[in-house]
């Protein structure tokens, strides 16, 4: 699991889920979320199956969440700023048109 070499840094707070994660600046949703031991970031629409992280830098899309009430956020690429409201995706969403 990844694990900060200095946890005493963190004074950013963002919810995901409605629990709150401590995050430093300059990190992105996903960084701060890993670092919390938090994996499960959508649901595929396909399978169902839960996704996470795994390019961490905007290539796969498998780190699709909901911010601040907006869907398709990839979460390594949103930087995090205080009071962020993130929650998981499940699966597909609807396109508005
Ligand atoms: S982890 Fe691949 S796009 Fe975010």
């Amino acid at each position: 699991m990844p694990k900060r070499i200095d946890p005493d840094t963190e004074t950013v707070t963002f919810t995901f889920e409605g629990q709150i994660i401590r995050a430093r600046p300059g990190d992105t949703v996903a960084s701060a979320l890993a670092a919390s031991g938090i994996r499960h970031l959508r649901d595929s629409a396909v399978s169902g199956e839960p996704r996470g992280i795994f390019c961490m830098m905007g290539a796969c899309f498998d780190c699709l969440v909901e911010v601040n009430g907006q869907p398709n956020r990839q979460a390594c690429m949103t930087p995090v700023s205080q009071d962020l409201a993130v929650n998981r995706q499940n699966g597909g969403v609807e396109v508005k048109v």
